[in-house]
């Protein structure tokens, strides 16, 4: 540990200290103070503070300028770099899970979770930017967006934001009705090329007549979300095993027949396409959650190894396909 030893004697301090460092290699320093002043008290903790505490203000900038200042200097240069050639750009910030969920992390870590949520808020200003300057807007516009779970929560939000920036955008769920209302929303709002469809992700044939409507009618699927997912409050230790197929057939074996079609889809068109997989914290970090929920975190950590897996296979088979993977 380090010690701070304090006493009216300061030679007699500094002489502990002397010994105490020649028998062992520590961190002590010897301080005058006289306990009955409290000025002297209020000095010792305020060079404690400065000095050795976890609120030293060169840290909290030193982070700031790595993990937020640095990233929007390069940004900017990016995207002017970007628009100075008219070419597509893509920016990607490497932030944390402490960035979404600061109260998970219990060990210190100084301004390090306010610097990755000032990156994540930093992201959102940047896309906010460049829509209203339609930078880029034409890589997306007009091209086919496939959306599973769109019948509700952050599929029905991601339907809406693709079709408001011009995508083409075919939603499913289960639900019909739901899709039905959806779609009736979002064109009431905008001049908006949406599709509701009817699929039950745990039904290949149903994933396959998707693909198969949106080749005949659209062309094709340029960027797939695999969005659709399901969850039990159960404990493994007490679950149905219909539980645990359930989970893994939504959130991992569907996932991975539409990002093979949507592969397919592509390389039949010669066209870049883009798979983006909305995983979770719990398949990266199992051990922070202590919640029952089945297999669902085991099917979050499934998703993320296809991802890469699947990364690699188009590597190696020169396909333009790029593999995202978003944790909330
Ligand atoms: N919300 C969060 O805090 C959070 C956090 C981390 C990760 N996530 C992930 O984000 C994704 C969306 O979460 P959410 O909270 O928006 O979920 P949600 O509100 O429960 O919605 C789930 C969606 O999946 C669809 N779905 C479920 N089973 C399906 C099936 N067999 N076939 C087709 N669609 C099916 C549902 O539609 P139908 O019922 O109409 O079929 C619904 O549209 C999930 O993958 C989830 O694991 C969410």
């Amino acid at each position: 540990m380090k010690v701070i030893a304090v006493a009216r004697r300061l030679e007699k301090l500094q002489e502990l200290a002397a010994n105490i460092k020649d028998e062992y290699k520590t961190d002590i320093y010897p301080m005058q103070c006289d306990v009955q002043k409290e000025e002297d008290i209020l000095k010792v903790f305020e060079w404690a503070h400065e000095k050795l505490g976890e609120g030293k203000t060169a840290n909290y900038h030193h982070i700031m300028n790595v993990n937020v200042i640095a990233a929007a200097i390069c940004s900017r240069e990016l995207v002017q770099s970007a628009k100075r050639r008219k070419t597509p750009a893509h920016i990607v910030n490497i932030s944390s899970m402490a960035g979404h969920c600061p109260e998970l992390i219990t060990y210190p870590i100084s301004v390090y979770a306010a610097s990755k949520s000032a990156l994540n808020s930093m992201a959102a200003t940047l896309r906010n930017e460049l829509i209203n300057s339609k930078l880029d807007v034409k890589v997306t516009e007009g091209k086919v967006a496939l959306v599973t779970g769109a019948s509700v929560g952050i599929g029905a939000a991601i339907a809406r934001e693709l079709a408001k920036n011009g995508m083409k955008v075919i939603a499913v769920a289960r639900r019909l009705e739901k899709l039905q209302e959806l779609v009736a929303n979002i064109k009431g709002e905008y001049k908006a090329d949406i599709y509701p469809m009817q699929c039950d992700v745990q039904k290949e044939e149903d994933i396959l007549k998707v693909f198969e409507w949106a080749h005949k009618k659209l062309g094709g699927v340029d960027v797939l979300f695999n969005n659709a997912g399901v969850v039990y409050p159960e404990p493994i230790i007490e679950g149905k095993t219909a539980n645990y197929h359930h989970i893994m057939n939504v959130n991992v074996i569907a996932a991975t027949i539409c990002s093979r079609e949507l592969v397919q889809s592509s390389k039949r068109r010669k066209t870049p396409a883009h798979i983006i997989n909305i995983s979770s914290i719990t398949g990266h970090h199992a051990e922070l959650i202590n919640l029952p929920m089945s297999v669902y975190p085991a099917s979050k950590y499934a998703l993320t190894g296809m991802a890469a897996t699947l990364r690699n296979e188009l590597t190696s088979s020169n396909l333009d396909v790029k593999v995202t993977v978003i944790n909330p």
